[in-house]
């Protein structure tokens, strides 16, 4: 870990990296936030024995609520262009992140705060999170690649609701439409997202991987490239140890043993 962040570190604990976005008091995004989320995003992927990522966020009240106003009031257009396209990529790289990554969101999540949760694979909510996206309260619109994430996870009518309104919804209502995935009880999310996290771990981590990236490039490409992009990514599994090791153990009636090559 490295001790030039001040704002986002992780531990790894049994082949899980909790990722913690800390800076009170509700853990608003700026570029040095960004910045370390998207260094300590570079550093996991150098460790081979991390299997699963689960981002959260510090203290009590927020996971992340949102950009930082300060900061946004202060921006030219092109300026305010080149925070959206710099903090899209910061997404985009937890998005296409090669293991599986939990949103465990532990508290708000507004505005770019909800956006981080949407390029996480998946979303466990504390009982008492909430979502929404308060943008538009500030003649803004979500930017971080919130109009494209939330059409394409809840459809385009939920997505309108929610970004036209800017209402924030509870934890029961993001898990009825789609938003978040599982429920944690007061306080659980990131144990919730662990539990979910070792599931994966079992699996084979190259078909974890691969089937992550034919499901993200699919949702951007047309139904038959996307059915030819899976056969790639499905053939592909085939010059593994791995996938020759998963085959073996089931007909040998034995767990595998993968070994992320
Ligand atoms: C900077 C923020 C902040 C934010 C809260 N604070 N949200 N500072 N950026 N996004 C600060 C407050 O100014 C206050 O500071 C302190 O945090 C606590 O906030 P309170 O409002 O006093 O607390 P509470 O009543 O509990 O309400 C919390 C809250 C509310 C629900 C989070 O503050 C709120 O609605 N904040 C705005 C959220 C928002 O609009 N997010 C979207 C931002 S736009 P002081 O110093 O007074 O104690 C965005 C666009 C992304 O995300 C696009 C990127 C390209």
């Amino acid at each position: 870990m490295s001790d030039a962040r001040q704002f986002v570190d992780f531990r790894i604990d049994d082949r899980v990296a909790v990722v913690k976005v800390d800076r009170p008091p509700v853990n608003a995004l700026n570029r040095q936030v960004e910045d370390e989320i998207e260094g300590v995003f570079k550093e996991l992927g150098t460790l081979n024995e991390i299997g699963a990522v689960i981002v959260t966020g510090g203290g009590a009240k927020a996971f992340i609520a949102g950009a930082d106003i300060k900061m946004i009031s202060e921006k030219s257009p092109k300026e305010a262009f080149e925070m959206s396209a710099a903090t899209q990529r910061v997404l985009s790289k937890i998005e296409k992140f090669d293991r599986v990554v939990i949103a465990a969101v532990n508290g708000l999540a507004l505005g770019g705060g909800c956006e981080v949760a949407l390029a996480c694979d998946i979303r466990v909510a504390d009982e008492s999170a909430i979502f929404g996206f308060p943008e538009v309260s500030l003649g803004l619109l979500p930017g971080a690649g919130g109009t494209q994430r939330l059409a394409r996870l809840v459809g385009i009518g939920k997505a309108k609701e929610l970004i036209l309104t800017g209402d924030p919804i509870i934890a029961d209502e993001a898990k009825r439409i789609g938003l978040v995935e599982r429920i944690a009880p007061k306080g659980e999310a990131v144990a919730e997202a662990t539990s979910l996290a070792k599931r994966v771990l079992l699996r084979g981590p190259i078909a974890v991987s691969n089937a992550k990236k034919a499901i993200n490039e699919g949702t951007d490409m047309t139904f038959e490239d996307g059915l030819r992009r899976e056969t790639e990514l499905f053939a592909a599994l085939f010059e593994t140890h791995d996938m020759k090791e998963g085959v073996r153990a089931f007909l040998e009636k034995r767990k595998p043993d993968f070994v992320r090559r």
